[in-house]
Order: C-alpha cells, then structure tokens, then sequence
C-alpha cells in the first residue's frame, strides 16, 4: 500500500436517477435515501484511498437547500481531504440535474469521518493524505513508472532532461 496519496486518487463520481421509489409523497427525493447516497459515496471515496475497509464515524450537519424532482439525476462527488492516525476526512458534494431543462444545481455539501479498517475489522493506518503536486501529477505524468522505482532526487534527473531538451531545440 502506499504510504502517501493525492486527493485526486480517492476523487469519485456516484451517478442515480430518482426513481418513484426513492420519493415522497410530494414527489422529491427522500431525505433519507440521499443520506444513504452520500454515505456510500463518502465510503467509496475513503475505502479508494485507504485500499480496504472502512467504518462511517462521522456525518456532519446536512441541509437539503433544494427538493429534487423525480426523475433527477443524482450526482455525488467525494474525496479525501485529510488524514489521521486512522481516520479520513471525506467532503462529498452533491448536485442534481435535469438535462431536458438544462438544469445542474448544488443542492449540499457535506464533512464526514471514515475510520480504516483492516480484513478482521480492526483499525488500521490509512496512506497520508497529501496536497497535489503539480510537478508530480501533471509535468511527469509520462515519467511516473521512473519515479516509482527510484529515490527523491527523479524530479531533479526529470528537470535536467527538460532543460537540455529544451536547449537542443534552439
Ligand atoms: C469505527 C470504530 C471501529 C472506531 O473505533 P474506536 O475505538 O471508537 O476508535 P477511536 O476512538 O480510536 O477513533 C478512531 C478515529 O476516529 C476518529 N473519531 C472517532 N469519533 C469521531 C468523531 N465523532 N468525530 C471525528 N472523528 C472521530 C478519532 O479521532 C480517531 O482518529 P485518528 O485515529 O485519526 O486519531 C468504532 O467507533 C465503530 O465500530 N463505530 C461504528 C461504525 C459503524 O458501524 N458505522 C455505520 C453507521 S452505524
């Protein structure tokens, strides 16, 4: 496993279509059933960047600022955010959808605790959660096997070999 990931590494998409069974009598989506959503989508999130289990701890505060219509798609946005000893942070962001009318709406932000765990259910470490690097994930997305088996001193070996690149074509 590795010991450091992105936040981008554990970014997922969860995509549903409200259903007549997913609704109130009112014909919107239950409260309760887009909890459910958010929950799997946070867990995915965190189970993506922890390789494994994981345990719902925390789910802060939810305001549903709009009512979604049915027949709306759903879509959930989650990621890691930060990490503890054990815990992940996930933020899962929600917005709804209606394609027909050119619609796409936030409807809710949400803060949630994962826990890692391990095959028989004890808590584990989680890799470290760190910032995007721009000259990791972008500049030497084609030199990312290379950085994989050698030291710290790559992006300077990388950097070299751009600046002579760079000079040959003058
Ligand atoms: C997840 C679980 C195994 C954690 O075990 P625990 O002995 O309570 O763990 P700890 O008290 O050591 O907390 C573990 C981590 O969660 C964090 N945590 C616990 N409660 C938290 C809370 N209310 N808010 C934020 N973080 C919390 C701790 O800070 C700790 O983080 P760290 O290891 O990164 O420092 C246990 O609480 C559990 O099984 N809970 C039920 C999970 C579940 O069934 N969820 C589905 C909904 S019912």
């Amino acid at each position: 496993m590795s010991t450091e990931k992105t936040k981008d590494e554990s970014y997922t998409v969860m995509t549903e279509l409200v259903l007549p069974n997913d609704t109130n009598l009112l014909g919107n989506l239950l409260g309760g059933r887009l909890l459910h959503w958010i929950d799997i989508a946070g867990a995915l999130a965190a189970s993506r960047h922890s390789e494994g289990l994981v345990a719902t701890v925390l789910m802060e505060a939810v305001e549903f600022k709009r009512p979604i219509k049915l027949g709306s798609i759903v879509a959930l946005t989650s990621y890691v955010t930060r990490t503890g000893s054990t815990s992940m942070n996930v933020t899962v962001e929600v917005h709804r959808e209606e394609p027909a009318a050119g619609i796409k709406e936030f409807i809710t932000k949400v803060n949630m605790v994962f826990v890692a765990l391990d095959e028989n259910g004890g808590k584990k470490k989680p890799p470290r959660c760190v910032p995007k690097s721009l000259f990791r994930t972008s500049l030497t997305a084609p030199f990312q096997h290379i950085f994989h088996h050698t030291s710290s001193a790559a992006p300077s070996i990388i950097l070299v070999l751009c600046v002579v690149a760079a000079s040959l074509s003058f």
